[in-house]
């Protein structure tokens, strides 16, 4: 079997002025939700961008939450590359209503900025962040938090690499550090899991950006396995995401 077994993608998700998850997202943001009150059609591209990535990867994680529910996958649910927590708050948010706290989300970064200079990457962009901030963004959001942690380190760090190797599935992985070096370092400490689950959910932010760069660290992992299909199953202009199944235990 091909490793990439499909990679028709649908359209990208685009806002439309509709949208019932509009008011939801707005409220959950940490970051520009007053753009959100201004009028889709009259935004630069950048914004309109921007709304369709929050809004999109919203959609979709919540997508994959629900089939996540509906065929009973159990597992953890991880992030690589939290900055200020807006995507945890999506996944913290998602788990609490579509699946329960049983579920337990992590998040993972150094908190330091990116730690590498890389494909027009400065190193210690994103340094404006801390543990101590992510917590209290996802309180500001979020009523319960039960069974959520947030684990400051590098990725190549022994504590991480031990956090990662104890826990013992994983439903769903979100990869947002930007650089290829730590896509791969990330996608290292989970490749256990691609090796003993039928089928997980993981997801790409930045996939778009910096002529996609994440495309070759992804492309060079895939090859280290036989057997296991990762078929594109959402994206927007910087994400997209994958079902992953491996056919070695179906
Ligand atoms: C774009 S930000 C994450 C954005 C966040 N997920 C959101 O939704 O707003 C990228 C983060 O990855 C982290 N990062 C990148 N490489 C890393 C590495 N090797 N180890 C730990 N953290 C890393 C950086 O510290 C930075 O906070």
């Amino acid at each position: 079997m091909n490793n990439l077994n499909t990679f028709e993608v649908e359209n990208n998700f685009k806002y439309n002025f509709n949208n019932k998850y509009k008011k939801e997202v707005q409220n959950l943001l940490i970051h520009h939700n007053d753009i959100f009150n201004q009028k889709y059609e009259e935004l630069n591209d950048s914004w309109k961008s921007e709304i369709d990535h929050q809004i999109g990867r919203y959609i979709i994680q919540m997508k994959i939450f629900e089939t996540i529910k509906n065929e009973n996958i159990q597992g953890e649910i991880l992030e690589f590359g939290t900055w200020q927590g807006q995507n945890l708050i999506f996944l913290v948010n998602l788990r609490n209503e579509i699946l329960n706290d049983d579920y337990k989300v992590t998040g993972i970064d150094c908190f330091k900025g990116l730690p590498y200079e890389e494909d027009g990457w400065k190193e210690g962009q994103f340094k404006n962040t801390s543990k101590k901030k992510v917590l209290n963004n996802l309180k500001s959001k979020i009523n319960n938090i039960k069974n959520v942690e947030v684990v400051e380190g590098y990725f190549i760090d022994k504590h991480v690499y031990e956090y990662t190797q104890q826990i013992e599935n994983v439903s769903y992985v979100y990869f947002d550090s930007d650089l290829k070096t730590s896509t791969l370092e990330s996608l290292n400490l989970v490749k256990k899991f691609f090796e003993k689950q039928k089928k997980i959910f993981i997801g790409f932010d930045d996939w778009g950006c910096k002529n996609y760069t994440l495309l070759s660290a992804f492309g060079k992992f895939i090859h280290t396995f036989s057997n296991i299909s990762f078929k594109i199953i959402g994206k927007t202009d910087y994400t997209i995401f994958f079902e992953v199944i491996n056919h070695n235990l179906t």
